[in-house]
């Protein structure tokens, strides 16, 4: 059973009524979210631990539930969170440390799976899933991942020049899923993996998931106009040599480059004492 409560709501989050009653009940409150002209949102999601640790970069436990403690607020919010989105970006890494994964409201919060599909349809969405978008620049991305044979959810890859011939070499000319080639050497322009995305696809809202080498190639361009951070009560560690990350990644600003951000809402589980934080940044 479900218990998130509202602790402190700003003013600033846009607060038009978007969710069904359901929702709404089980958020402890309205989430809404401002389309902008010419680009997406894009509104970034992580679970890090008090430490800031997202990753605990061991094999088969570096996922965010290892860091959430497979928390169900938590899952509810992603999954909140995916059916409000036009599309959900991540990077190869996270990809890969997934397998079976398909990033859709459902799959990570199957209690709610019907109350989203009904609220994605309530908000006009005009598919049942957000186009699944994955990154991998040098194409080291595995196209033999059932997410690329599921009928109901529309996936590409976002790619190099190098990328493409990497992935046509493993896989032959024709590939099993969409790819979109970019400008760039191994490293792709978050702009304009963004304006592709609103260009060829209509997305207006984009929910990145990360990992940490992605999300910090949006904050560097201050690409991300929101965060959606949950706090797992727990501390873990940089580890010996620092291999844990935040969800910042190798992102090093200086003083007077700092984001600073502002707090739009707080929320807590109940039982676990998660925090759920929202940031405009
Ligand atoms: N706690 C949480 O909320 C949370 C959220 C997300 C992820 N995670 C965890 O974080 C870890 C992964 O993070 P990570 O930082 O190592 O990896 P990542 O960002 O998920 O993936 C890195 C890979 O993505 C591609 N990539 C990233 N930025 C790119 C760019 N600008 N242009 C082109 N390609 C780009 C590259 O793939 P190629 O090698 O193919 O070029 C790169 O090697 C995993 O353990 C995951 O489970 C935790």
């Amino acid at each position: 059973m479900l218990n998130i409560r509202t602790i402190y709501e700003g003013t600033g989050a846009p607060s038009s009524p978007c969710l069904t009653k359901i929702l709404r009940e089980a958020y402890d409150g309205e989430l809404c979210f401002s389309d902008l002209p010419g680009r997406p949102l894009i509104v970034g999601n992580f679970v890090q631990t008090l430490d800031g640790i997202v990753s605990l970069r061991i094999p088969g436990k570096s996922g965010g539930a290892d860091i959430s403690g497979r928390n169900e607020e938590d899952a509810f919010i992603m999954g909140l969170l995916r059916a409000y989105a036009d599309a959900v970006m991540f990077g190869e890494d996270t990809f890969r440390n997934a397998p079976g994964h398909a990033w859709t409201a459902g799959f990570v919060c199957p209690t709610f799976d019907k109350e989203f599909e009904a609220f994605r349809k309530h908000i006009g969405k005009d598919s049942l899933h957000p186009v699944n978008v994955v990154v991998s620049g040098r194409g080291h991305a595995d196209l033999d991942q059932p997410l690329f044979r599921h009928k109901e959810i529309r996936s590409l890859v976002l790619t190099t020049e190098q990328g493409a011939a990497r992935l046509h070499e493993r896989y032959g000319t024709s590939l099993p899923a969409t790819i979109h080639i970019l400008p760039g050497d191994t490293v792709l322009n978050p702009s304009d993996m963004a304006a592709l995305l609103h260009a060829d696809y209509g997305v207006k809202l984009l929910l990145h998931e990360g990992g940490p080498t992605l999300f910090s190639s949006f904050l560097r361009q201050a690409l991300v106009d929101e965060l959606f951070l949950t706090m797992a009560p727990q501390i873990v560690g940089r580890g010996r040599t620092g291999e844990r990350p935040a969800f910042s990644g190798p992102l090093g600003l200086a003083p007077e480059q700092a984001m600073w951000s502002t707090l739009l809402s707080v929320k807590r589980a109940a039982k676990s004492g998660h925090l759920f934080l929202r940031y405009r940044l």
